[in-house]
């Protein structure tokens, strides 16, 4: 071989191993001769703890799309403070619960197949299951994530706001590789769970100069939520349920942005660009195509890469 060959093939390895070492490669059989019962032991355990307690699913699926959205899937979220404040602790984080149930299904897990599992692809299982277990779709998980070993609170600012525009939801998610269907699919995880006044209260007290309250929310859930959510109100777990059917996975989501009875402005902002806006028509009445584009936009998002080991307690780094 030549000198100037042998140099191309060089260059190309090395160009070829950068890009390659910048994510990690996920799979389906990533565990299947390491750990072959991972799927089935996280199953189990979000099983149980959901049916001990109806809030836990909607908590798990949130938690997920709050680790994939700050430095990929990199259970970056999971990570308790020490000398910094970790993820967890800032101010969109604080009202996600339930990281016991992933530590018993790492803990579970450990006991099988030590090292192997990382708690990246724990929580990536548990999202799915919540979903399963709620009446929605299934999907094969791509596996073979690693868990960072960096988590701050103040990164937790690049998370989308329950304020923003359309033009903000969009860019937010194009900047992890998200399209607009993405955008509309993923927001349908909002037929579930709970909501505090804290994430709505700019929809109903001093809306803007000439309104109090949003014109484009309906006027009943309006009165609803000011009936909840009074300016004097300071009980910290006031609020109201995401929809009627909050732990059934189901298209009512859709159906509420419709009659303008969404809960965030970030909801009803679905319907400001024509796209958008047909794929909610869409999956208003098609429960099918919103689990179909559910499913597959919760692959795309659960594969925002990042991390570096297998953990071995999901709330400590290595
Ligand atoms: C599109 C941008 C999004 C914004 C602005 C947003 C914002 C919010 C806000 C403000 C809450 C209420 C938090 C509280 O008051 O306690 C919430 C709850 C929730 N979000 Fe989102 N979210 C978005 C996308 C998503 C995605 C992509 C998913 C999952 C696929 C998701 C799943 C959930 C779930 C399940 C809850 C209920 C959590 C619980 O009951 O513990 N959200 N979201």
């Amino acid at each position: 071989m030549s000198s100037s060959s042998a140099l191309i093939l060089f260059s190309s390895l090395l160009i070829f191993s950068l890009i390659y070492s910048q994510g990690n490669a996920l799979s389906s059989n990533y565990y299947e001769n390491t750990c072959p019962q991972v799927e089935d032991i996280v199953t189990q355990v979000v099983t149980e703890a959901t049916k001990k307690d109806k809030t836990v699913a909607a908590a798990l699926l949130r938690m997920h799309f709050h680790d994939c959205f700050i430095r990929g899937c990199d259970a970056s979220v999971l990570l308790n403070s020490k000398k910094n404040t970790a993820e967890k602790d800032g101010p969109p984080n604080v009202s996600l619960h339930a990281f016991y149930v992933i530590d018993s299904a790492k803990n579970a897990i450990e006991a099988r197949c030590p090292g192997i599992v990382s708690c990246a692809d724990i929580l990536a299982f548990a999202a799915r299951d919540s979903v399963v277990v709620s009446g929605g779709p299934s999907w094969d998980v791509p596996k073979g994530r690693k868990d960072g070993r960096t988590s701050q609170a103040s990164e937790t600012i690049q998370l989308p706001a329950p304020t923003f525009n359309i033009n903000q939801l969009q860019q937010s998610f194009s900047q992890r590789g998200l399209s607009l269907e993405d955008l509309v699919a993923l927001s349908g995880g909002h037929t579930l769970g709970f909501s505090h006044c804290s994430s709505f209260n700019n929809r109903i007290h001093n809306f803007n100069n000439t309104h109090d309250v949003d014109p484009t929310l309906h006027p009943t859930l309006a009165a609803t939520l000011k009936g909840i959510c009074t300016l004097k109100n300071r009980a910290k777990n006031a609020g109201s349920p995401m929809d009627p059917s909050s732990t059934t996975f189901d298209n009512t989501y859709y159906k509420l942005i419709l009659q303008n009875k969404s809960l965030f402005s970030s909801d009803q902002a679905l319907l400001s660009n024509p796209k958008t806006k047909s794929l909610v028509t869409d999956f208003a009445s098609s429960k099918d195509a919103f689990f179909k584009a559910f499913a597959n936009s919760m692959i795309k998002m659960s594969s925002i890469n990042g991390g570096q080991e297998v953990r071995k307690d999901c709330r400590v780094a290595n």
